[in-house]
């Protein structure tokens, strides 16, 4: 019973889930110096649950701060026209910053992220996506890491939504056809 009966099939089981997001952490570690103390931007509300974790693996200095994003447009498919719904909280300028997203599919919302953080003088600016769908990609963006690539189906879990739902799930996994078919 439940939200696990809509999934077809586990596309990213959660000990590999964890294990990248391990080794993310690493990386990032060995990217920033104490000094650097680097400014994480959460793009919610979909990524909340990897800055979660990879936050705690951790161990240079940084503080985090949250962004939402949306896009206009109804149904599965953005329109490519983007707003902010939440802004950060304090000034980025001259401060190293690190855009953590869920999930990069055309490109739109992370575009338009970068362009608009760059515009407030950060001293440096990166990307660390968790799932990059490179077939559905409409806009050339830069990622400094990514977690795993992912083919284009309807992919839910660790913050990945349906309607809402399906972001508490522990792992990554495909929805069932019918399920978003009859929302449509
Ligand atoms: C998702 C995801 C990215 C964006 C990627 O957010 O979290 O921010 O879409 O799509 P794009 O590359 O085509 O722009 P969504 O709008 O679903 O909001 P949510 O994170 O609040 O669920």
């Amino acid at each position: 019973m439940g939200l696990r009966d809509d999934v077809a099939r586990v596309l990213i089981p959660e000990d590999e889930l964890q294990a990248r997001v391990a080794d993310l952490g690493q990386a990032i570690n060995e990217t920033y110096t104490d000094e650097d103390c680097p400014l994480l931007v959460c793009v919610l509300k979909g990524a909340f649950v990897f800055l979660a974790d990879l936050t705690r693996h951790l161990k240079v200095r940084h503080e985090v701060d949250f962004m939402e994003i949306s896009s206009y447009g109804a149904g599965t498919k953005s329109t490519g026209v983007v707003r902010i719904l939440l802004d950060l909280e304090q000034s980025i300028e001259g401060r190293h910053v690190l855009i953590v997203e869920d999930i990069v599919d055309s490109g739109r919302t992370l575009a338009y992220m970068r362009r608009n953080l760059q515009t407030r003088g950060p001293a440096s600016l990166r990307v660390c996506a968790l799932l990059s769908k490179p077939s559905r990609r409409e806009v050339d963006v830069t990622l400094d890491w990514v977690g795993f690539e992912v083919p284009n189906e309807f992919v839910v879990g660790y913050g990945l939504d349906y309607a809402e739902e399906y972001r508490n799930l522990s792992f990554i996994g495909v929805l069932k056809k019918e399920v978003y078919a009859q929302g449509d």
